[in-house]
């Protein structure tokens, strides 16, 4: 298994640029399945996550080429869903990435019918997908769960419905904006996922042929029509990635460009930053991030979009670890995500976790450590400390940074950072 080797201390200066979202891509590809035409998206991330998609889709039939980088970089990929060959996406694949559920509603709406294993447990959770499988039941299909597999059945078509989320959920505002695309008649849904990756689902949709108003907010109409067609459909830059290299930044004290990356879609990570003494602004190539002096200890609460993600939570708490005073950081979305603390410990981070809240008090330094990556977030955070800290952290288990990050080590070499993989 690879590792990655880094020697921290250097301050991180330059320019970096930020890669289509993988969050955004993922069901971007799956809303292939709904059209017999050809989807076509541009800023496509090259991710092990992606692959693993590739792998699904093109077992349901669909036809995947890659194009190489397209204008301004990033990749082009075609797909084509001229016939839907299998409406069954195996635990084999779906147990690699729990994102594989986003096929259901896709291949339910176009095919009447799909089995779909359920997604298991995971690092950060438990993470059911319980509101998918009920806001399908209220557009009409029948859900039964058997043998490890969901089998979602609508052999007249689904039908448009109400469905109030109890909590907000991207993954199923995202399977039922799609499946709400071809159902018969109008689909009304209320507290949706805002997230600019759901946007992004949605500007595609409407490119593809789809009828959806609201669009960004928490109350979004969709009137079914009968077929969706070819399109062509930039990939929103990854505000993850981001705000990942903008801690970066900040915790070795240098200052970057992020080329591509929009202000406006990390507005509350950039708040966090500015209050903890980071100059962050608009360029015209995307934003400049450069800490002012010494840092300061800020509290952070992960909420939905527009709140702060919960996906940039691992990364604060390596910034703040260096940052001077205390920094309360509370979990709200996911029950069991600070598996990065005990590894920030080993690197000197002194964090207390009492249940969903860690608090953080500043160190003047962390030293570099052999430390173990145990999701992608938290491997990440591992990654900003290692850059920031003394001496030299070795990182097991990189497969973890690669489901999201593009040739990370890459990017950060470029600025200045002394880091390197090492193959097994
Ligand atoms: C998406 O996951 C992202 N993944 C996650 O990014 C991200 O952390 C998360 O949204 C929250 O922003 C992709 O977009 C591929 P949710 P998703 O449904 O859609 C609970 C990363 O590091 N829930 O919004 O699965 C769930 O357990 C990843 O890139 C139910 O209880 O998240 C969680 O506590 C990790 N029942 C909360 O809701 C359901 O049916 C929010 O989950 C669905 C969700």
């Amino acid at each position: 298994m690879d590792q990655i080797r880094i020697r921290g201390g250097r301050p991180l200066e330059g320019s970096i640029r930020i890669s289509g979202a993988k969050n955004a891509a993922l069901p971007l590809m799956t809303a292939s399945l709904l059209t017999g035409e050809t989807l076509t998206l541009t800023n496509l991330p090259f991710l092990a996550d992606i692959t693993t998609l590739v792998q699904l889709l093109m077992q349901h039939g669909v036809h995947v080429a890659m194009r190489g980088e397209g204008a301004g970089g990033g990749h082009v990929m075609e797909l084509s869903a001229a016939a839907i060959t299998s409406t069954e996406a195996p635990y084999d694949l779906v147990r690699k990435m729990r994102a594989s559920v986003l096929v259901l509603g896709p291949l339910v709406a176009r095919c009447g019918e799909a089995r779909v294993s359920l997604p298991g447990g995971c690092a950060i959770g438990t993470r059911p997908v319980d509101l998918h499988l009920k806001g399908l039941e209220a557009l009409g299909a029948g859900i039964e769960l058997a043998g490890g597999y969901i089998h979602a059945k609508a052999p007249k078509g689904l039908s448009g419905g109400h469905y109030v989320f109890p909590f907000v959920s991207v993954g199923a505002t995202e399977n039922l904006l799609m499946a709400a695309s071809l159902a018969k008649g109008e689909t009304t849904l209320v507290n949706a996922a805002r997230e600019p990756e759901v946007v992004d689902l949605a500007n595609c949709l409407v490119a593809m042929g789809a009828k959806i108003e609201g669009i960004g907010t928490d109350t979004i109409t969709v009137q079914g029509v009968d077929a969706l067609g070819a399109a062509e459909h930039r990939v929103v830059p990854d505000r993850i990635e981001t705000g990942t290299f903008a801690m970066a930044a900040a915790a070795t004290g240098g200052a970057l460009e992020l080329v591509g990356a929009r202000l406006d879609i990390v507005a509350s990570v950039a708040e966090a930053l500015d209050a903890a003494g980071v100059d962050i602004a608009e360029t015209k190539n995307g934003i400049r991030v450069s800490r002012r002096n010494g840092l300061r200890g800020v509290d952070v609460m992960t909420e939905p979009y527009p709140g702060f993600p919960t996906d940039m939570q691992a990364q604060v708490m390596a910034l703040m670890s260096v940052a001077e005073g205390a920094s309360m950081i509370t979990e709200t979305i996911f029950e069991n995500r600070f598996m990065h603390v005990p590894e920030l410990a080993r690197m000197g981070a002194n964090i207390n976790v009492h249940n969903a809240s860690a608090m953080v008090r500043g160190v003047a330094r962390l030293t570099g450590a052999p430390v173990m990556a145990t999701d992608l977030r938290a491997s990440v955070s591992l990654v900003i400390a290692g850059l920031a800290a003394e001496g030299e952290t070795v990182i097991n288990r990189v497969y973890h940074i690669d489901r999201g990050y593009e040739r990370i080590e890459e990017k950060l070499k470029g600025c200045g950072a002394e880091i390197e993989r090492i193959g097994s």
